[in-house]
């Protein structure tokens, strides 16, 4: 029977950094940095608002890495959202600056913070930029086919 990976340790880590104030508001100060292109984007947000769908989102790429169907209906949403005909569309390139920004938050906001849960936040996130990317480019494919 095969084991499944239930991101338990990734999870707990995201927990950590929720009870302490500020991790998202954080981690968006870090994002908005880390290329040029960022604060354009966010240009008409409501913070309050993105903070929340953000944290949930989150939430929702665990569940996505640890293979809940319920995860799916959400990560398909999201998908279409950061899809070329989508509100928000996020080209692929730009993701590793989203990673590279959580991460960074990450190592500043949970206490337990080591190489290891690095590589499995790295691991478990990599599948939903993976599956937004695809969105993307199917778009693409859809509009000029
Ligand atoms: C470079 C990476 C990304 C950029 C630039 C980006 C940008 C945006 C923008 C501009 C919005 C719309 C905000 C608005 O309504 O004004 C948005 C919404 C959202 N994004 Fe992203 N995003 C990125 C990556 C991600 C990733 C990896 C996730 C998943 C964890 C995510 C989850 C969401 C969610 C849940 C919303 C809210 C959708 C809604 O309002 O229903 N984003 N994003």
């Amino acid at each position: 029977m095969p084991v499944h990976d239930t991101y338990d340790d990734v999870q707990a880590s995201y927990g950590r950094c929720l009870r302490k104030k500020g991790f998202i508001t954080r981690f968006y100060e870090i994002l908005m940095q880390s290329h040029p292109d960022m604060e354009p984007m966010f240009h008409r947000t409501d913070f309050g608002q993105q903070r929340k769908a953000l944290r949930r989102g989150i939430s929702i790429s665990i569940s996505f890495a640890a293979g809940s169907p319920s995860a799916q209906y959400s990560m398909d949403q999201m998908a279409e959202i950061h899809s070329r005909i989508g509100r928000a569309p996020v080209d692929p390139s730009l993701y590793r600056f989203w990673l590279d920004s959580l991460i960074q938050a990450l190592s500043e906001t949970d206490p337990r913070f080591n190489d290891k849960v690095e590589a499995r936040w790295r691991e478990a996130m990599q599948k939903t930029i993976d599956y937004f990317s695809e969105a993307f480019a199917k778009n693409i494919a859809r509009k000029t086919a």
